[in-house]
């Protein structure tokens, strides 16, 4: 499959998790948008909302819910502010969260909290952690009576883990809590149905595993939500009628001049999934994630920090190095393999993700660089 892509043959690309590869299917796409741009780019951008209400109509059969709750965006970060800015959070109310939140949104909620005179509260979830039970436990014992918003990750970003986030969306039912889904590397990555975990609001990366371009990212808002929810960057959406469509798509589609294009290739990089069995890679990937993960636990010593359940086509090692800046290098420059490695909390990892184009060699290839590196 590496040939759909325009990965570096040298390489072994095993970062999908930070910015996925884009199939030359759907980069060709983009270049089609591009150019029809540049042929008359006052009548493209003057016809671009009904190109974009197609688009996100077919995104909205993909992630499971209707094509008029959600919005594009170009990040998820972008699509956390509009929501933290707008929502009314009142002094002593709290929004719950993880210490595995992703670092860019821990700035972004510490920040409005506390302009806001409200409590940013991250739970502390201890590594390794064994199962959904002992989640919960620690996780749901956060809430309160003050509790105004939960802000959970879907699938965490520098440990890699998929929270049970079914249970958190019964319990904050029950209790008439908001939740705000940071699914940033869901869609594409697991089956989605927005509408049946049904939170306030969602928002996803198409430029991670569904192999979108860059900047391609949406947010879902509950229909009864979208009045109240007002986009970052205040432009002529504001009052004016753009598309046939709600004033809640009016105001966050128009954000001053930018470029669409690659939210209009949505349609084909969902096609080129569908059309090249994604389902059973995906399978493959995920024993290939397990496997790899035990044969380097093996190698390092370390433990598991999470049950195999709760990988996906990534996941993360505790490794016992000193410098994990220079491991990353060495891994770069003499094995040819890009993959990050980080600290986090005072512990140093590897975080390696499984995407169509990698096979059982490159896995092969990470783990004897590991063994020859620890020995
Ligand atoms: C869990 C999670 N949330 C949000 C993001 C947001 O990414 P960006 O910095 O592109 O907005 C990422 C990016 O990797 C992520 O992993």
């Amino acid at each position: 499959m590496k040939s759909h892509f325009y990965l570096d043959p040298e390489i072994v690309f095993l970062n999908h998790g930070s910015f996925g590869a884009v199939p030359k299917v759907v980069y060709a796409d983009l270049w089609h948008w591009q150019k029809k741009m540049e042929m008359d780019s006052v009548q493209f951008l003057e016809n671009v909302f009904p190109l974009l209400a197609k688009s996100r109509r077919v995104l909205g059969e993909f992630v499971g819910c209707n094509c008029d709750d959600l919005v594009y965006c170009p990040n998820p970060t972008h699509a956390v502010n509009a929501v933290a800015r707008s929502l009314d959070l009142k002094p002593g109310e709290e929004v719950l969260s993880t210490n595995h939140i992703y670092g860019a949104l821990d700035y972004t909620w510490s920040h409005i909290c506390s302009e806001k005179g409200a409590k940013f509260i991250k739970a502390e979830i201890p590594l390794p952690i064994s199962s959904n039970e002992e989640f919960l436990d620690i996780f749901l014992n956060g809430c309160n009576e003050r509790t105004k918003l939960i802000f959970i990750s879907h699938l965490t970003s520098m440990t890699a883990c998929r929270f049970p986030i079914e249970e958190i969306m019964t319990f904050a039912h029950e209790r008439g809590i908001s939740v705000f889904i940071d699914g940033a590397h869901i869609p594409g990555h697991f089956p989605l149905e927005i509408s049946e975990l049904n939170p306030d609001f969602y928002t996803g990366a198409c430029h991670k595993w569904m192999c979108a371009p860059k900047g391609t990212s949406f947010l879902y808002v509950k229909k009864e939500l979208q009045n109240k929810i007002d986009p970052p960057v205040i432009s002529w959406g504001w009052k004016t009628d753009l598309s046939d469509g709600s004033r809640f798509l009016n105001k966050h589609e128009w954000q001053g001049t930018r470029d669409m294009t690659p939210f209009l290739t949505v349609p084909s990089a969902i096609s080129f999934m569908q059309e090249n069995d994604w389902e059973s890679h995906a399978e493959v990937n995920r024993n290939l994630v397990r496997e790899t993960r035990r044969q380097i636990l093996d190698i390092t010593g370390t433990k598991a920090i999470c049950p195999d359940s709760w990988l996906g086509q990534m996941a993360s090692i505790p490794l016992p190095i000193s410098d994990a800046q220079n491991f990353k290098r060495q891994l770069r420059d003499k094995y040819k393999i890009q993959v990050p490695v980080f600290e986090w909390e005072g512990e140093n990892y590897l975080r390696f993700s499984f995407h169509l184009y990698n096979t059982e060699e490159d896995a092969q290839r990470l783990i004897e660089a590991i063994r020859q590196l620890q020995s």
